[in-house]
């Protein structure tokens, strides 16, 4: 009973990885990522995503069983993302995930895709289960979708202490990045950029400062941001258009003060954390990104100066994937915390 299929399809990837709770380690982590059709729109569009998720669905399950070199019938467990997330893309996972469980009578659970990323921290380089990561700790977890703080006191109790009050950090990259002519998504365009001229504050953006709370806001950032390009002569507001004069010199001087400002915002939500906290033992830096190696740079010198444990997973399972999940799975069927047929997707409000 120790094998574990994890499958992950909230946002516009398919993600599917095998666990074995035995041994505690990801045997196999696939993940088919249709960011190239995306790209076209600037965006994700959650109809296509659905259809090409659909697609792919079963090929990178075959992927992920044939790389950890086992069968789907030495799968005990299926583990799937059930909320929150697009509508048509969960469906998709959960319906292929309940179809597998149904024809197979394995064991069915469905995952919160945020706890998936909150014990992603626990994710080593090889795969193994990282063992010592004490509780409680801080955990600050920045995508596309969400950025929240968390406090962590063990596998099944968190706290959730401050979250964006409108756009999640990944979208102030996105949204810059698309006004300053980068791909999507453009964050790690956007880190590339910033290295290219020193990761250096050019431009100053406003930070949002909430002394009452921890909490994220980053719609103004945005706004921010394109009224001084439209000011310099950068952007044409009315056209909506990128100008001339905004030279791939001075995007990434954009980008690079985009950056340097979302680190600040992160670094000062890390040190009042620690403050408020006393007895945090460490933190978890997790999400899409967290990949950004300047910002984990600058969380992880705050962690060091303090004495803190700081912990962030590799690259791979920092993006969406299917081994967070399977890891959470193992968490929740250790606690006989197991669904039925009647395990759906959540509408999120
Ligand atoms: O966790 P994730 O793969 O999907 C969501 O659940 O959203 O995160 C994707 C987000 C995108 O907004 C992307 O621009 C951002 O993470 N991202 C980065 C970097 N790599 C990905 N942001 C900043 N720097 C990066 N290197
Ligand atoms: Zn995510």
């Amino acid at each position: 009973m120790s094998l574990i299929l994890g499958i992950e399809t909230s946002c516009d990837d398919v993600g599917v990885a095998v666990y074995d709770s035995k041994q505690k380690k990801m045997l196999s982590s696939v993940v088919f990522s249709p960011t190239a059709m995306h790209a076209k729109y600037g965006g994700v569009v959650p109809e296509l995503a659905s259809r090409a998720q659909f697609e792919h669905m079963h090929e990178v399950t075959a992927q992920a069983l044939e790389q950890a070199w086992v069968s789907i019938d030495d799968i005990s467990i299926i583990g799937v993302t059930y909320y929150p997330g697009l509508m048509s893309s969960l469906l998709i996972g959960v319906s292929f995930a309940k179809a597998l469980a149904w024809a197979g009578t394995k064991k069915l659970i469905g995952v919160n895709h945020l706890e998936g990323h909150i014990y992603s921290a626990f994710l080593d380089d090889d795969g193994r289960m990282r063992e010592n990561l004490r509780f409680p700790f801080l955990t600050m977890s920045v995508s596309g979708g969400h950025s929240s703080l968390y406090i962590v006191r063990s596998f099944s109790s968190y706290e959730c202490i401050a979250t964006t009050l409108d756009d999640a950090a990944g979208e102030a990259f996105d949204k810059v990045g698309r006004l300053i002519g980068f791909g999507y998504p453009a964050g790690p365009a956007i880190e590339r950029a910033a290295r290219s001229v020193g990761n250096q504050d050019f431009f100053s953006y406003p930070r949002h400062k909430d002394k009452y709370s921890l909490n994220f806001s980053f719609s103004g950032l945005k706004t921010a941001v394109l009224y001084d390009l439209v000011r310099r002569g950068w952007f044409d507001l009315k056209q909506s258009l990128m100008l001339e004069d905004l030279t791939p010199e001075r995007a990434a001087q954009v980008a690079s003060s985009l950056q340097v400002c979302i680190s600040d915002i992160f670094e000062d939500r890390l040190r009042r954390a620690f403050a408020q906290y006393p007895d945090l033992t460490g933190f978890a830096f997790v999400g899409g990104v967290a990949s950004n190696q300047y910002i984990s740079g600058k969380l992880r010198g705050i962690c060091e100066r303090r004495g803190k444990q700081y912990v962030s997973p590799p690259l791979r399972y920092c993006t969406d994937n299917g081994a967070m999940i399977a890891f959470v799975t193992a968490q929740k069927a250790a606690r006989g915390e197991f669904d039925n047929w009647h395990l759906d997707v959540v509408r999120q409000f």
